[in-house]
């Protein structure tokens, strides 16, 4: 094994990864969250207060999700993935996206932090199912039949991030950090790249322009996702 071969790398993606796939971000210009205000769209709260509102902002974005297409930046990654587990090592691929693209693209084991738009869950019985199709308020339940309890099942602000322990458990054996498409903005993801310096892990930052923690990075490389994933891991995935 190549000395400076990174075996196990931990990747974290965001929604720039996807913009090419014209599916919006959420702080750059017309971002999502310069056009909707996310604490009456994306808390518990506002879903109890509005949840016909909420709902059809859901399905809008699930029916995005479904007509957008993975591209070459998704392909590179799940390809490095893979080639990296036929030699023994790992790509961990973390994403704070509730799109399905890397999946698509061929990636396996995605850990989504922030839920995923294409799955809804009960709230009276924790029930969780596969969605493709709009969510209405008065649907029941298929598991336990109660009506209106029915949510999409992505993370809203306030609420706790999914799958945190396996999240940190592979950032403790990672050799390689790498950030791609996400500003930095948002904790616990973007504390992320700290904890990797406290270990003494290698750090890269892949995104349009530097993010907000740019200068915790080892090195970067800026450009659009399509094209600086590939030149990264086909450099250092070979
Ligand atoms: N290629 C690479 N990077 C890009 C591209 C592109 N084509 N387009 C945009 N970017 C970068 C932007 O420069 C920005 O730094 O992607 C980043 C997107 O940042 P955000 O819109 O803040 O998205 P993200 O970091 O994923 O947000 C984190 O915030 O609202 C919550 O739950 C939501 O998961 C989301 C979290």
């Amino acid at each position: 094994m190549a000395a400076n071969r990174p075996e196990r790398i931990f990747v974290l993606t965001g929604a720039g990864i996807s913009a090419e796939s014209g599916l919006g971000t959420f702080r750059d210009r017309g971002g999502l969250w310069g056009r909707f205000d996310p604490m009456r769209l994306a808390t518990p709260e506002a879903f109890a207060d509005d949840p016909d509102t909420v709902l059809d902002f859901y399905n809008l974005r699930r029916r995005g999700v479904i007509a957008a297409e993975p591209h070459a930046g998704h392909r590179a990654l799940a390809a490095a993935q893979a080639r990296l587990a036929a030699r023994g090592g790992r790509l961990f691929l973390c994403t704070q996206n509730v799109d399905d693209l890397h999946e698509r693209a061929g990636a396996r084991d995605v850990v989504h932090m922030h839920g995923e738009l294409l799955r809804i869950r009960c709230l009276a019985c924790g029930s969780a199912f596969d969605r493709r199709g709009d969510l209405h308020r008065t649907e029941p339940c298929a598991a336990c039949g109660r009506a209106g309890a029915l949510r999409p099942d992505v993370v809203w602000f306030g609420e706790m991030p999914k799958h945190l322990d396996r999240i940190d458990a592979a950032l403790r054996a990672a050799d390689l950090f790498v950030a791609i498409g996400t500003s930095g903005s948002v904790y616990p993801a973007a504390g992320y790249v700290a904890q990797a310096r406290a270990l003494g892990i290698r750090t890269c930052e892949l995104n349009r322009e530097p993010s907000d923690n740019a200068a915790l990075f080892d090195e970067a490389r800026y450009g659009l996702a399509s094209d600086i994933v590939h030149e990264l891991f086909h450099s250092r995935v070979d």
